[in-house]
């Protein structure tokens, strides 16, 4: 028997190497997937997971998909969870599930296993995607069947059977990195009275110490796609880069709130999307300029619903691919550049051009203009507010005359 365990190298990836031998009488083949998350997790990962027991490691390179296939059609449908969370852990996890089964298929493999606790989101959307996409395997998720259920525990397990860990007993918070953000949860965080520490943040400067001269960016957008920053054509995993370090050093993109789980419970964490937070703020002010009132009402529409798609990880279904080839035929007008203002802590759009542009100056104008008739309003607004009329007439009819 043959399973493929997502490994990270952390302490609880590392423990199920010889869980599932002992109790699944099995090989284990970790997989790790490159989804932007720093080389400081990735390094020594292939030497560590032999070391812990695994027969083969593989570390799939995924991070132009994610960004290009992943990250971007999310983007072209405003999906923002619950007001303010750009849902950074949620979009990685089906690229990520991909390529999990991918290789499950390559080494011929009887069984997925992932390190996702039974309490949050993450167990249900790896385990989604991998009910759409390899139905006949077997899912195995270790944390809802051993009974450890702390640091030390791992840590005792691991030491018991002479497996090295650079691993300590006190992890405060559990984070979660990729190229579009980084989560924090657990530790004093578990107390929503509690503000969140300075040592928290770890990809963002604190906006208090940010620069005290503002910097402006240029986003370039074609047919949806981010293109290039400050006139530089970027590959979209260079570009988020790009920006996430001009956006970080100013304290760009960070959050800290309350939300609803999926399985119920609510959670508090801190996230920083600092490029993240200014392609959707760039975006969103493109659209402004080339979507006209009903496209632009049912493009919010469309990305509240997506949110809890993405969120509650319904990526591969129908409803998705639904939702997102609506969004592509707006997104093919999302043509322009965009200036965005960065300082201490805030992006703001201040410069905006599209040849798509539904915006006209000649009608706009306060001052004099030769293309709009004043006069014509009075007959819209007779009509648009005819039924009001009506209602008032027949509540007070005395108005009649
Ligand atoms: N609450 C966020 C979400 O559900 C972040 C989860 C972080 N995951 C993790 N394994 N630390 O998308
Ligand atoms: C986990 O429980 O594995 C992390 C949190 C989440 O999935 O929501």
């Amino acid at each position: 028997k043959k399973v493929v365990l997502a490994y990270s190298g952390g302490l609880d990836t590392s423990a199920i190497i010889p869980w599932l031998k002992e109790n699944y009488d099995c090989e284990v083949v970790a997989f790790a997937a490159d989804v932007g998350q720093g080389d400081e997790e990735l390094q020594g990962l292939h030497d560590k997971a032999i070391k812990t027991g695994a027969s083969e490691c593989y570390i799939v390179d995924l991070k132009e998909e994610f960004v290009s296939d992943y990250i971007f059609p999310t983007i072209t449908t405003g999906a923002v969870y619950e007001d303010d969370y750009l849902l950074g852990t949620s979009m990685a996890r089906p690229v990520i599930a991909k390529a999990q089964v991918e290789i499950a298929r390559k080494v011929g493999a009887d069984a997925l296993c992932h390190g996702c606790t039974g309490k949050g989101n993450d167990q249900v959307r790896f385990e989604s995607a991998f009910a759409a996409l390899a139905p006949d395997l077997q899912v195995i998720a270790p944390w809802r069947e051993w009974d450890m259920v702390s640091r030390e525990d791992l840590l005792d397990y691991l030491a018991k059977r002479n497996i090295k860990t650079s691993a300590s007993a006190t992890k405060i918070y559990s984070r979660d990195a990729n190229a579009w953000h980084i989560s924090h949860e657990g530790g004093e965080l578990e107390d929503p009275w509690c503000e969140p520490s300075k040592q928290i943040w770890t990809m963002t400067v604190d906006p208090e110490d940010a620069p005290n001269t503002p910097e402006r960016v240029q986003l370039s957008f074609d047919q949806g796609r981010l293109v290039a920053v400050n006139k530089e054509h970027l590959s979209p995993y260079n570009a988020l880069v790009k920006l996430n370090e001009i956006a970080a050093a100013h304290g760009v993109g960070r959050i800290d709130i309350v939300e609803n789980r999926l399985v119920g419970m609510k959670s508090r964490g801190c996230y920083e999307t600092p490029g993240g937070t200014v392609i959707m703020a760039a975006y969103k002010a493109l659209e402004c300029l080339v979507l006209d009132k009903s496209a632009f009402k049912h493009r919010e529409q469309l990305g509240l619903e997506f949110s809890h798609v993405m969120y509650d990880g319904r990526w591969f279904t129908a409803l998705s691919d639904s939702l997102l080839a609506g969004a592509a035929s707006f997104a093919k007008l999302v043509t322009g550049d965009i200036v965005v203002k960065l300082y201490k802590g805030k992006a703001t759009v201040v410069q905006r051009r599209s040849p798509n542009s539904l915006y006209s100056e000649a009608f706009a104008t306060f001052g004099e203009d030769d293309v709009y008739d004043q006069k014509h309003a009075e007959g819209f607004i007779r009509l648009f507010s005819l039924s009001s009329r009506i209602k008032a007439l027949n509540e007070n009819p005395i108005a009649l005359d």
